[in-house]
């Protein structure tokens, strides 16, 4: 298959989720409320993705720039991620997923952290799907990070390529996201993937995050489906 031909299902799907907070705004509820429902939403597109077919799923649950927010909300936050993982782990093992974080996971504390760690080495064999979680993640500290490490390793300027340096970044092993999806009608990145994005074909919709369904998702993905991908190539 040549590359320019767009794939009509997407091997990777990444999503910024986005619009809780209006979301409970516009009930007259607390962020929480938005946030709470926002889980529901992950749990739904999940079963979306996998019933889809796509082998990798990346949700942005939050940024590095989110620990701004009021102590009060990230401690929110940090609570409901910390009860999602608890109670969805074994239902999520049991489908076949694999789960890999990314970002800044100390930043939670040790306790979390470690909880993180050990669902990822309990799914680890899991091949139905492959589920990113970005905590505390920004693209540019992932850059600097993958920096950083490849100076640690000891690699010589002559022999750092594009790939060897993404070998370097959070999401080595991980193919780029062929479909980015960013609800709640913001048009821009807020420093999610940078580097892995470059030919990501970009669908946004004003559907908040807590609304969006499997519905919603199918028509990203037939929204992508009828685009066509060059690479910079010259078009067929
Ligand atoms: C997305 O919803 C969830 C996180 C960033 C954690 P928001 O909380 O950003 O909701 P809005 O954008 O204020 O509506
Ligand atoms: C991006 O949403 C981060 C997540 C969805 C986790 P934000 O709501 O934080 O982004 P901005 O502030 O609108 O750019
Ligand atoms: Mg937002």
């Amino acid at each position: 298959m040549s590359s320019s031909v767009s794939h009509p299902t997407p091997r990777h799907v990444a999503v910024i989720m986005d619009g809780n907070g209006r979301w409970a705004t516009a009930r007259s509820l607390p962020r929480i409320a938005g946030h709470r429902e926002g889980a529901k939403a992950v749990r739904r597109i999940i079963e979306a993705a996998i019933d889809q077919g796509v082998g990798y799923l990346t949700l942005f649950a939050f940024s590095s720039e989110n620990w701004q927010r009021p102590a009060e909300e990230v401690t929110d936050l940090t609570f409901l991620l910390k009860h999602y993982l608890r109670s969805e782990l074994n239902e999520l093992h049991e489908r076949g997923v694999r789960l890999r974080v990314i970002g800044e996971r100390e930043r939670f504390g040790p306790n979390l952290a470690e909880e993180l760690e050990t669902a990822e080495a309990k799914t680890a064999g899991n091949t139905k799907l492959t589920l990113v979680m970005a905590l505390s993640y920004g693209g540019r500290a992932d850059i600097v990070g993958a920096a950083r490490r490849a100076m640690q390793a000891g690699v010589k300027p002559e022999e750092l390529t594009e790939q060897v340096f993404a070998g370097f970044l959070s999401t080595a092993g991980i193919p780029d996201p062929d479909l980015l999806i960013r609800t709640s009608g913001e048009e821009r990145i807020s420093n999610f993937l940078l580097w892995q994005i470059a030919y990501a074909e970009i669908v946004f919709t004003p559907v908040l995050w807590p609304d969006f369904g499997a519905k919603d998702f199918g028509e990203a993905l037939n929204e992508y489906a009828k685009r066509e991908r060059r690479f910079g190539a010259r078009p067929v």
